[in-house]
């Protein structure tokens, strides 16, 4: 049923996740607690509350590399919508941003883009989520390129390739998501060297896999197929637009086209980092 409570914000609280799940739940997104609490270490957030305490909306940015910060969460309960709630929120975090001299920038679903545009942010790329419920091929090595378990030693490289692709280092969060779901931390090698990466994590609904960040084009459908060998269905993956080549290699797997996605910045032309090595991301939430 329709609310016209009155709302007061609050800043979100790591201490109760619980409130915050029930959000994305509600919204059937795939985040878990450990989702909520790492990205309220990374950053912080903003929610709005009815008296009851119910939270109703929430918005949160995670910084990178003191240039830019992810806004993210940007999440209203379904009998809540078209009330300026979200409106209000990234408005609190535009003007955090601001005052920090940092980029805002998101990956906005379709809904979301139609808020963000009015807030004057623009599109550069897109990408798709691809669910795997039911493999249809075995997983298979791919000539060309070794694909093993990430090892300590790897970090400086994988942190390097991540900031190119990317276009900041976020070494906090890559930790965090190779110890989320080790079977998925997976590199590329040729002639001794890194040329790509894999990352995952578990959550709610669905594993997901991603970031997948690659040099070379026989690394991409390699750590794939290193993924589809250790981990278990269901898996999603989030494909950037411009790799086609991951995206029919992961159709040829069985995994299906979900929803659309449009990275979007605002006060600049372009999303930071080489898209042209980013193949999939870590998440809309987390960039
Ligand atoms: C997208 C979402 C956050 C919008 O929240 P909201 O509180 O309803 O948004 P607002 O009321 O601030 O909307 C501001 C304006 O954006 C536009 N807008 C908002 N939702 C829209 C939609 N679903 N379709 C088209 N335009 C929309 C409208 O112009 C709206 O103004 P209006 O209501 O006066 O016409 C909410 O629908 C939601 O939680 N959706 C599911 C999760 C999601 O997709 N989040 C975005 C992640 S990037």
């Amino acid at each position: 049923m329709a609310s016209s409570e009155p709302v007061c914000e609050q800043t979100l609280d790591p201490g109760r996740l619980e409130p915050l799940l029930a959000l994305s739940r509600a919204a059937g997104w795939n985040q878990n607690e450990a989702d909520w609490r790492l990205m309220l270490e990374l950053g912080r957030g903003w929610g709005l509350a009815r008296p009851d305490g119910t939270l109703v909306a929430s918005t949160l940015v995670l910084p990178y590399g003191g240039r830019f910060a992810w806004v993210s969460m940007v999440l209203v309960l379904p009998e809540e919508r078209r009330r300026g709630h979200a409106s209000r929120l990234l408005r609190r975090a535009l003007s955090e941003l601001q005052a920090r001299r940092l980029t805002p920038i998101l990956d906005a679903t379709p809904a979301g883009r139609a808020v963000y545009a009015r807030e004057g942010f623009r599109d550069t790329w897109g990408f798709a989520r691809y669910a795997l419920h039911a493999p249809r091929l075995a997983a298979a090595a791919i000539p060309g390129a070794e694909v093993r378990a990430l090892a300590d030693a790897d970090w400086p490289a994988i942190m390097e390739l991540d900031a190119l692709a990317f276009g900041a280092r976020r070494e906090r969060l890559l930790r965090a998501l190779a110890l989320r779901l080790p079977a998925a931390a997976l590199v590329a090698e040729r002639a001794a060297r890194i040329v790509g990466f894999l990352l995952g994590r578990d959550a709610r609904e669905a594993r997901q896999l991603g970031p997948l960040v690659s040099l070379a084009p026989e690394a991409t459908p390699a750590l794939l197929a290193g993924a589809l060998a250790r981990v278990s269905p269901p898996l999603f993956i989030d494909i950037a637009d411009h790799a086609p080549a991951l995206r029919a290699r992961a159709e040829e797997h069985g995994f299906i086209f979900q929803r659309p996605f449009t990275r979007m910045v605002r006060g600049d032309d372009h999303a930071p980092g080489d898209p042209r090595i980013m193949m999939a991301v870590a998440g809309p939430e987390l960039g």
